[in-house]
């Protein structure tokens, strides 16, 4: 059982205002709110430490390198990686991918095929394409059911010699639903394909274990897992990051520089070029502790609690529909009532203190699928409480009041 007032105490914005009413944090899928241990580890960086790493023999320069790389190796724990090297620390999720979308430029030609899903976020979509514009290889799209769940027989069928990477994400987005990323780890590396998994939505919840998926490469940024912004990670597998080309020139990737030619580092710093948000990094070490300390299971089970709790809920609201009813998924309700615009419902219940997401979700795709315009996203995290869920439910009914 979680002590829900006493992880509340740890979120000092929690105690904020907003529009005269008490915030209610309900876009937990956008960004999470940062906990005062973080927020203590970035003061004390930039009080006591603040330094450029792996450049310097001073104090405050080996110091510095020193946390960043305890960081590295945390990150390396939590995903259970094998190897600290495997860890590239990046500027975020949509970096992370970006690397290995231009690393693959020099292994694809036109007769090969990239396999992503019907769910996913743009930035599981554009850098395919541009992938695809560069090398001629095609995209394909595994379909989606009505309930928003991925049709795994068309996956199989789309599936042949042809195919060199599978992209997906492990939580949708918008719709929260959980993708059965061991099948499709199998099944692509049985045609020999590579598989990239993005876990930016997966990893606020669920604890993944990056040897036991025996994935080529995961994703995720620190944000959404109580630290803070700009910073991420990729996991790749040794052999894969050994064949994968740097994605930026820059300082601290080299080994010898001349105006002939340049060597480049050994893992992971031929992939962390200039200098890297070295507080994020630190920052993101201690998120993973403090997430850790709470534990996932337990995180997991009170998030099931409240997200049936908000379904049943926000059911009572006539025409309301929720996209996205998978029987896995994680606390995300995507929804819209009758022909309402998602974004007057968003604005009438910010005015109640209430913080929702409305609009495509980075997901236009998804939007297109179900015809609609956008949705409302209310997206819950273990220190949301069933109390806030009724305020929601009182909103949303006061906003289709007001607007029908
Ligand atoms: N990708 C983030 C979201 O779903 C920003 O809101």
């Amino acid at each position: 059982m979680l002590d829900i007032q006493k992880i509340r105490a740890d979120f000092p914005i929690l105690k904020r205002e907003v529009n005269g009413k008490p915030l209610i944090y309900f876009d937990n899928a956008a960004t999470s709110q940062t906990p005062q241990v973080v927020i203590d580890a970035i003061v004390d960086y930039y009080s006591t430490y603040n330094a450029n790493i792996h450049r310097g023999v001073h104090t405050l320069s080996q110091e510095a390198t020193d946390a960043y790389e305890v960081a590295r190796k945390k990150v390396q724990e939590h995903f259970n990686a094998k190897n600290d090297y495997e860890i590239i620390l990046t500027a975020g999720t949509t970096h992370a991918v970006n690397i290995v979308a231009t690393g693959f430029t020099s292994f694809l030609s036109e007769d090969d095929e990239i396999i992503v899903s019907a769910m996913e976020h743009h930035s599981n979509i554009v850098p395919w394409q541009m992938l695809c514009e560069r090398t001629g290889a095609q995209l394909k799209v595994i379909p989606m059911t009505e309930q928003g769940v991925l049709k795994m027989d068309v996956y199989e069928s789309l599936l042949s010699d042809k195919t060199k990477l599978v992209f997906v994400n492990h939580v949708s987005n918008a719709l929260g639903t959980v993708n059965p990323v061991e099948f499709i780890i199998e099944k692509a590396h049985k045609v020999g394909a590579a598989v990239l998994i993005d876990g930016a939505q997966a990893t606020p919840h669920i604890k993944p274990d990056v040897q036991a998926l025996d994935v080529d490469f995961y994703v995720a940024s620190a944000h959404k897992l109580c630290g803070p912004t700009g910073v991420g990670l990729l996991y790749g597998k040794e052999e894969w990051l050994n064949k994968l080309p740097p994605y930026q020139g820059g300082g601290d990737m080299i080994d010898q520089v001349t105006f002939e030619k340049t060597t480049y580092a050994g893992l992971p710093f031929k992939f962390e070029a200039g200098t890297p948000n070295i507080c994020g990094g630190i920052a993101f070490g201690v998120a993973l502790d403090y997430m850790n300390s709470i534990g996932f299971d337990a995180i997991a089970n009170y998030e099931k609690e409240l997200l049936d709790y908000a379904t049943e809920r926000l059911k009572e609201i006539e025409g309301l529909r929720i996209y996205g009813e998978a029987d896995e998924k994680t606390a995300v309700i995507s929804f819209n009532v009758g022909n309402i615009h998602p974004y007057d419902i968003g604005t009438i219940v910010d005015k109640l203190g209430v913080a929702v997401r409305t609009g495509h979700h980075c997901a236009q795709p998804i939007m297109d699928f179900y015809k609609i315009p956008g949705t409302v996203r209310a997206s819950f995290a273990f220190y949301n409480t069933k109390e806030e869920i009724d305020v929601l439910v009182e909103a949303v009914k006061r906003a289709v009041m007001m607007l029908s």
